[in-house]
């Protein structure tokens, strides 16, 4: 089996785009284990950390979530939502935003949302993979530069 160093090392160089996932408690996890699944119908899946409040939430009977696609100047709430960063005010106050139908919250600077509703959850390892069903989506900025996380460090185009 692959040493743990050596796979996060690798997968690292696997640039991805930066998400805020909210669920409409409300509560926000930043994720970049997220991809398109299917166009017909519309699915995505992300990878929630067995460790997190996001999980203790999905599983408790959660049934929805957003996930927000950060542009590259919203790195403030990608550190905030991975606790990496304190702020004085709760983003989900301070910040324009809205809610998108399944109640979930949307940062209305981001690039886009894609709201879902979880069809299907499966365990695997350390993670639960939530496939979820897009709802409804926006894009809300279709010129932004997208946030990115490469070699465990943010980054930009
Ligand atoms: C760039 C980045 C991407 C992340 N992606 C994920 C992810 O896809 N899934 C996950 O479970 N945690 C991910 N994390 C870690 C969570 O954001 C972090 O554990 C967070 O504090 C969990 O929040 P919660 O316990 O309040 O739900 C990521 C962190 C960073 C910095």
């Amino acid at each position: 089996m692959v040493d743990g160093d050596i796979f996060r090392r690798i997968m690292g160089n696997f640039v991805t785009g930066v998400t805020v996932m909210t669920l409409p408690e409300p509560h926000g996890m930043t994720a970049n284990a997220v991809s398109s699944v299917s166009l017909d119908p519309p699915l995505v899946l992300v990878c929630v950390d067995h460790d997190t409040e996001c999980y203790e939430l999905l599983e408790g009977g959660t049934d929805a979530y957003c996930l927000n696609i950060l542009a590259e100047d919203q790195r403030e709430l990608g550190e905030y939502y991975a606790d990496m960063l304190d702020l004085a005010e709760d983003p989900f106050e301070s910040r324009p935003m809205t809610a998108a139908e399944t109640g979930a919250p949307v940062f209305e600077n981001a690039i886009g949302y894609l709201d879902c509703t979880v069809e299907a959850a499966h365990e695997a390892g350390d993670h639960t993979i939530y496939v979820g069903r897009v709802e409804a989506g926006e894009l809300l900025d279709g010129e932004a530069d997208p946030l990115l996380f490469f070699r465990g460090q943010w980054a930009e185009l």
